[in-house]
């Protein structure tokens, strides 16, 4: 039974204020950060500014809160959904209800001296996704760097999660030198991947090279993908690149090019968030060998996700609680996206705090990666999290 709930504002990894809840049970606790986007999707659910939201929290959601039971995790979702009345979560503010919704989640495990990936997850539960982390980023994560928002790899071929978070560490630390050499030294983006100014068949070309090299030092496969974020890109006719604007058909053609040039086995966002026919298009050249992954297609939202489904949009849906605002709409969204064999991909936000929630979702729902950066405290918070859940189980 719920007894209190604090709200905080407190910092997130790109100094902006973000929101903490701290919940307490009979004999649970349970406390939850909301992280936040840059590159967001004209579909998500709704963020409030902090100090208004905490305000109007404290005096009309609150008090509803008190008493009822955080172990019937639908109901409180439910009693959220309908104190808010809107679709899209915006008179609570989807900041406020993520971090209530997983501090109640938290608080109901802890409750029943029990991690949350166990608690979500079960007792059959016996593996943690691979990390996905972005070694080169630019797009809207960082000034003047590539077009291409990540560049992104994932240790398919390592033994367990634990050897994989170090690959990508090995490979991002490879990837510095190898711009060093170029004459290209660089500060980081947003999410800890290198921000150098460079074009992306350059970022490709390192990256490859990085991979290839850590790859046979560590003897193990390591596999390339993208987030394109294109929805960023497009200006209404095109796709507007540094070097180039690109139809519709000229994007679908030149990433096809590019999962067969790099091997890419994973590519989120490769058309703009409207375009579920593109999507098709591509899904059907490349899907075969490639994961094409819609974030700002789908939002995590079921509806959307359906409508992907229709029509062979994509083969995998990231999943960003915080996109859906509540623990519920995350379970349901990787339920449907699992249901029609689809993959999932739990991912981080550009704007992170030192919760590790995602990492405990992730493997609880049987998603396959963890998309959430290479280095920095905010993005290690959450792969030292996998190593221990890895520990464990
Ligand atoms: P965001 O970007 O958190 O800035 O929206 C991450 C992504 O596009 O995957
Ligand atoms: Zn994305």
């Amino acid at each position: 039974i719920i007894q209190a709930v604090q709200l905080r504002k407190i910092l997130d990894s790109r100094g902006n204020p973000t929101v903490e809840v701290d919940m307490v049970t009979e004999s649970g606790f349970g406390r939850a950060a909301a992280p936040s986007g840059a590159s967001t999707g004209v579909y998500e659910a709704k963020v409030r500014p902090v100090d208004e939201a905490i305000d109007d929290a404290e005096q009309n959601l609150i008090p509803a809160l008190i008493g009822l039971d955080a172990g019937d995790q639908a109901e409180f979702d439910q009693q959220l959904r309908s104190i808010d009345g809107t679709p899209d979560l915006s008179k609570i503010g989807a900041n406020i209800a993520v971090a209530l919704s997983l501090a109640n989640a938290k608080a109901a495990a802890s409750a029943n001296g029990m991690d949350l990936y166990r608690y979500l997850g079960g007792a059959f539960i016996k593996e943690t996704p691979f990390p996905l982390g972005n070694v080169i980023g630019g797009g809207a994560h960082a000034v003047d760097a590539t077009d291409i928002q990540e560049f992104l790899v994932v240790p398919t071929g390592a033994s367990d999660a634990e050897e994989a978070v170090f690959a990508n560490a090995a490979v991002h630390r490879k990837v510095k030198e190898l711009l060093i050499a170029l004459g290209k030294g660089c500060g980081k983006g947003d999410e800890g991947a290198w921000a150098p100014h460079i074009d992306d068949i350059t970022a490709f070309e390192t990256v490859h090279q990085a991979v290839t090299a850590i790859s046979d030092e560590m003897n193990i496969t390591i596999s390339m993908g993208i987030d394109v974020a294109a929805s960023e890109l497009w200006n209404d006719t095109h796709y507007h690149y540094k070097d180039a604007d690109r139809t519709t058909e000229d994007q679908i053609a030149y990433i096809g090019e590019l999962v067969d040039r790099y091997s890419l086995i994973y590519v989120e966002d490769p058309l703009r968030e409207d375009d579920f026919e593109g999507f098709s298009d591509l899904t059907e050249a490349v899907g075969d060998r490639c994961l094409i992954c819609g974030d700002d297609l789908f939002v995590t939202n079921t509806e959307r996700i359906m409508q992907g489904i229709d029509i062979g949009s994509a083969n995998a849906v990231l999943i960003k609680p915080n996109q859906v605002g509540t623990l519920t709409d995350t379970y349901e969204a990787v339920q449907m996206a699992h249901t029609h064999g689809m993959d999932t991909v739990m991912s981080h936000r550009s704007g992170e705090t030192t919760d590790t929630t995602i990492a405990h979702l992730a493997t609880a729902f049987g998603c396959i990666f963890l998309k959430t950066g290479v280095v920095g405290g905010e993005r290690i918070a959450k792969l030292n999290e996998l190593i221990r859940i890895e520990e464990q189980i």
